[in-house]
């Protein structure tokens, strides 16, 4: 790679359109009257933040800084002598080797620190081995940042970000500057958790792709020292007056849309019953799926393979769910085991010819990191459970941007498993679950599971969202709670914590006829 587009890419370098500058600097006008005595851009590149706001905000003093000394000279030369009522310094500076608090301590007034810091993770630098981050002492001792050190990987912006929201504790100011989306909800939370000084937020979306050229929900992130709302206001455009929807707790989460949530919110529950799990977990691939090649299993190292149906089950992978492909699988996927942790020395009776496959290539299984591998016997998989082999599941990708729920059968009267991007709810028969797919499909959880969903995320549905739906309450909301009696009634708790269905109880006929019952039995 030529060294220019890797420095451009370790120091995040995607420098500010002059018209979104003049944008973001009008918005901050209109929306938020403010007139700051000092302008902070710590990272201004070629300078389109400080020409903009020199242009929006006469009088006010402007301080520029970046590391790259060329952009420094250009946005040096690119305001002499234009903007004669502001004191305007731009300085070469390294972000992470400057005394802020010192400075900032010196200066008088309102501080607005505006811009746009670099795009890029902590892990982009690791790859390139760039020593553009922080001191990792200073780094680890800072409040709150265990949280992100946590995540393993982080956006050096929001690293800056945190720095600016401890400049202005305990004085008057603003905070404005371009960032990811995601990255916005993250500082907020921090702020929430770990801080002292709290502000007002205000998020207002921009099209990354057409300012950018960069495939990324991103935004003007707002915050202001006064506190005149808990929740962070979201506007669809820069050029609007009117938030849109309000993010903000509820519960002990952050929602997307606060409204939305209050709205449903009667909606919320924990549901016993129908439990929301993720797809097998095996971490080798190469050796456990296999595509269907004719009458032939192909494995992932190109090899044509010979195996025993009974270990054999069709797999559907997240791309299939989103699309709904759930007639006709390509692939069959080894489950090994019907539990977690089940002695798998069986196969090698049951199904000798599958027992020889996985012992001859026991080298790949036995290389998979993941500690939940250890100690556990060979070849073994995870997320299996009783719920793996029900005949009817609804489905859902956790990665697909749409909720798009799907009830899948069993194919060539095989149950159907799942990869681990994909969540599900198991049921032993058809109508059932078609009944829940008449719940989880409705308005009502539409739009109580979308007020929830931050789309940005790389997987932004999860099934600790998912378990926030209470199928009873939802029932009850759609009027047809006696139906939901009627089935949990057909099901009962095995001895594992399992949950089963009764074959004999089966029948929507059978169980209407039982509604009395339930009621006795206090059911409802
Ligand atoms: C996303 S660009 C934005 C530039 C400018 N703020 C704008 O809006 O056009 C990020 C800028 O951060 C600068 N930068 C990267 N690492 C830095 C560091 N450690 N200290 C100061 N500036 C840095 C880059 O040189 C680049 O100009």
């Amino acid at each position: 790679m030529a060294k220019k587009s890797i420095d451009k890419w370790q120091f995040g370098d995607f420098q500010t359109p002059e018209n979104l500058a003049k944008e973001v600097i009008e918005t901050l006008k209109r929306n938020h009257a403010i007139q700051p005595d000092v302008i902070i851009e710590p990272s201004c590149g070629k300078g389109a933040f400080i020409r903009a706001a020199a242009c929006g905000f006469s009088g006010s003093k402007i301080l520029g800084f970046d590391i790259n000394d060329q952009y420094v000279a250009e946005a040096n030369s690119s305001v002499n002598g234009f903007f004669s009522s502001n004191e305007i310094q731009i300085n070469q500076s390294d972000f992470f080797d400057t005394n802020w608090e010192y400075l900032i301590k010196n200066l008088p007034g309102y501080i607005l620190i505006l811009g746009n810091p670099p795009w890029v993770t902590s892990s982009e630098l690791g790859l390139l081995n760039s020593k553009n981050l922080p001191a990792k002492s200073n780094f680890q001792n800072r409040r709150g940042i265990e949280a992100i050190t946590g995540l393993g990987n982080f956006d050096i912006s929001e690293w800056m970000l945190l720095r600016y929201v401890d400049w202005l504790s305990n004085r008057q100011g603003m905070i404005a500057i371009l960032c990811k989306y995601s990255v916005a909800r993250k500082v907020m939370r921090q702020i929430r958790q770990g801080r002292v000084t709290q502000f007002s937020g205000y998020i207002y979306l921009i099209d990354a792709k057409i300012h950018f050229g960069a495939s990324v929900d991103a935004c003007l992130f707002v915050l202001t020292v006064d506190i005149k709302h808990s929740g962070y206001e979201v506007y669809e455009r820069l050029d609007l007056k009117q938030a849109s929807y309000v993010i903000d707790d509820r519960d002990g989460f952050i929602v997307k849309n606060v409204d939305a949530y209050e709205k449903w919110k009667h909606l919320v529950g924990q549901d016993p019953h129908y439990i929301w799990r993720s797809g097998a977990k095996h971490d080798c691939s190469d050796v456990m799926e296999l595509e269907l090649v004719g009458n032939y299993l192909r494995n992932g190292l190109g090899e044509l393979v010979d195996l025993e149906s009974n270990y054999l089950y069709p797999l559907l992978k997240s791309s299939d769910i989103g699309n709904r492909r759930v007639k006709l699988n390509r692939r069959m996927v080894l489950m090994t085991q019907k539990s977690v942790g089940e002695d798998t020395s069986s196969i090698s009776e049951n199904a000798p010819k599958t027992w020889r496959y996985l012992s001859e290539h026991s080298s790949y299984l036995e290389k998979r990191a993941s500690s939940i591998y250890k100690n556990k016997p060979p070849f073994s998989v995870f997320g299996v459970g009783e719920y793996t082999f029900t005949e009817w599941k609804i489905a859902i990708s956790g990665l697909y941007k749409k909720l798009n729920f799907v009830v899948v059968g069993p194919i060539n009267d095989r149950p159907v498993v799942f990869d681990d991007t994909v969540y599900f709810l198991s049921f032993y028969s058809a109508e059932e679950a078609e009944f829940i797919y008449k719940l989880v499909s409705s308005k009502p959880a539409s739009e109580l599971l979308e007020s929830m969903i931050f789309w940005d995320e790389k997987r932004p549905i999860t099934s600790e969202i998912l378990r926030r739906l209470s199928f009873k309450a939802l029932a009850q909301e759609l009027a047809i709670e006696e139906q939901y009696f009627h089935w949990i009634q057909a099901i009962s708790k095995s001895s594992q914590g399992q949950l089963k269905l009764r074959i004999a109880e089966r029948n929507l006929a059978y169980l209407a006829r039982q509604k009395d019952d339930v009621k006795k039995a206090g059911c409802i």
